[in-house]
């Protein structure tokens, strides 16, 4: 399997960061659900210390991500259609926001962040930034659900390509 793209499929570093991401997302999800619906259990104590650095790693790799398909994006094979490149457009954009958006609000709450022992956010006294905490509140989850609702139906159209004949099988650029 060759490292880089090519037309006919992803290379290694590709497809690493590609399911890579997807079972990180799970748990992040996971975590989210286990909060919003079994709060203060001992799962949700369990589960909830991961959020915040996870989220943040998350940031990282999907950073370097988006860097890796710009480099990349000569040499990978062509979406089946416009609407999959602009859905693949979608999913990258919300990765993004949707941490940043928690950060921005973690910044705003005046409370320190060190996700794995590395000093992002010293935290302050003064009063919280208002704008900040609103922006956070308003979209950090609302987005979220959306990326998953975006991420599933991801998922069935690369199943329903492999299904249809006539379809180009797109699940066996990303799979072996
Ligand atoms: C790609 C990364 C992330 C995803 C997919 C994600 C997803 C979610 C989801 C689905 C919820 C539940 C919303 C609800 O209950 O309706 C949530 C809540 C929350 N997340 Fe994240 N999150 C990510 C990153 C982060 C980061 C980096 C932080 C903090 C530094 C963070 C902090 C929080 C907090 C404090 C809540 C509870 C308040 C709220 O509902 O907004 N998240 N997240
Ligand atoms: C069971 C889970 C998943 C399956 C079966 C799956 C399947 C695929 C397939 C077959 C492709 C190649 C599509 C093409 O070449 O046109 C692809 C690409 C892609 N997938 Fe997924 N995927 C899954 C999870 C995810 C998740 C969780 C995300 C992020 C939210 C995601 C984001 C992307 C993106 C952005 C691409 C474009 C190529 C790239 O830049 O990596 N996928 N996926």
């Amino acid at each position: 399997m060759s490292v880089l793209d090519n037309a006919q499929r992803y290379g290694a570093i590709s497809r690493f960061l590609h399911w890579g991401v997807a079972v990180l997302l799970l748990w992040q999800f996971l975590s989210a659900a286990t909060h919003a619906l079994l709060e203060d259990s001992w799962l949700d104590e369990l589960m909830w210390a991961t959020h915040k650095p996870l989220g943040f790693l998350l940031l990282v790799i999907i950073a370097l991500r988006l860097v890796w398909a710009l480099l990349n994006l000569s040499r990978r094979p062509a979406a089946v259609s416009r609407l999959a490149a602009l859905g693949h457009q979608a999913l990258y954009a919300l990765m993004i926001v949707i941490p940043v958006l928690a950060l921005i609000r973690q910044y705003g709450s005046g409370r320190a962040f060190s996700p794995f022992g590395i000093p992002l956010m010293d935290g302050f006294d003064s009063e919280k930034i208002e704008w900040m905490v609103g922006l956070g509140n308003l979209l950090h989850g609302e987005l979220a659900w959306l990326l998953l609702a975006f991420t599933l139906g991801h998922i069935v159209m690369a199943f329903w390509h492999r299904i249809r004949k006539s379809h180009e099988d797109v699940l066996a650029r990303m799979w072996r």
